[in-house]
């Protein structure tokens, strides 16, 4: 069974289209979608009505939490894109849609969250920045990882695995290739990078394929002018727009 995970779309519909394209060549059983479908990019509707029609699971992400019960917590900026949003999924269905939406599915060995297993919405799961930091992590999957093996989270808008012996990151470039793992009945946050808004450094939408034992992480080149221009033209901060440029 080939399942392939996006999130954190972010109303890229440049984006998604050629993730999309890609994931169909590859013919999975399913997709599955971790939330963060809307907010900061400019076709929130088109990408909703996208996942809903092809996704077999659709999470709720903070974004459409935001959208609607409000975005006290959020940046101004991020604030600014979510009141921006809100006003384009006025829509009564849409809006039913998406309260619909669970934090957090349940299947067999598998977690799939937005967030982390701690907060399925709110929390990061992030790179370990110190000794600490990574101990924290081999404690979680040790002691909170209990009745499942493998967690999927997006959120942070990174690809990568987060594991008992270390981080470990997909190498789509170079002369080093490395972009499928072995996980099997190891232990392991598998974190799927975003669609529409990468802050890994590489501005290629990420999605990846899971078949049980392996993950294989993808990378997409799409046209991100188009993006580009649709955010400067529908008014949300320039900044929303210079950031798919870099990936950061
Ligand atoms: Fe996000």
């Amino acid at each position: 069974m080939k399942t392939a995970f996006i999130s954190d779309v972010h109303a890229n519909l440049a984006a998604l289209e050629a993730v999309m394209a890609d994931i169909e060549r590859r013919q999975p059983d399913e997709i599955i979608c971790l939330g963060d479908t809307v907010g900061y990019g400019p076709q929130p509707a088109e990408c909703l009505a996208i996942v809903r029609d092809r996704c077999s699971v659709v999470l709720m992400g903070n974004h459409e939490h935001a959208v609607l019960y409000g975005a006290e917590q959020f940046t101004p900026l991020a604030q600014t894109a979510i009141d921006w949003t809100a006003r384009m999924l006025r829509r009564r269905e849409t809006l039913d849609y998406i309260s619909s939406l669970s934090c957090e599915h349940n299947r067999e060995n598998l977690r799939f969250v937005h967030g982390s297993i701690r907060n399925p919405l709110l929390d990061y799961v992030r790179e370990a920045d110190s000794p600490w930091a990574f101990l924290h992590l081999i404690r979680t999957l040790q002691e909170e990882f209990v009745g499942f093996n493998i967690c999927f989270v997006g959120h942070n808008h990174r690809a990568f695995l987060g594991t008992e012996v270390g981080y470990i990151f997909p190498h789509d470039g170079g002369q080093i290739r490395k972009t499928r793992f072995h996980i099997g009945r190891e232990k392991a946050y598998v974190s799927v990078g975003s669609v529409g808004q990468p802050r890994d450094g590489d501005w290629r939408p990420s999605w990846l394929m899971f078949d049980g034992e392996d993950v294989e992480y993808h990378r997409v080149e799409y046209d991100r002018e188009k993006t580009i221009e649709l955010i400067l033209g529908a008014g949300l901060p320039e900044f929303l727009a210079e950031r798919l440029r870099y990936g950061n």
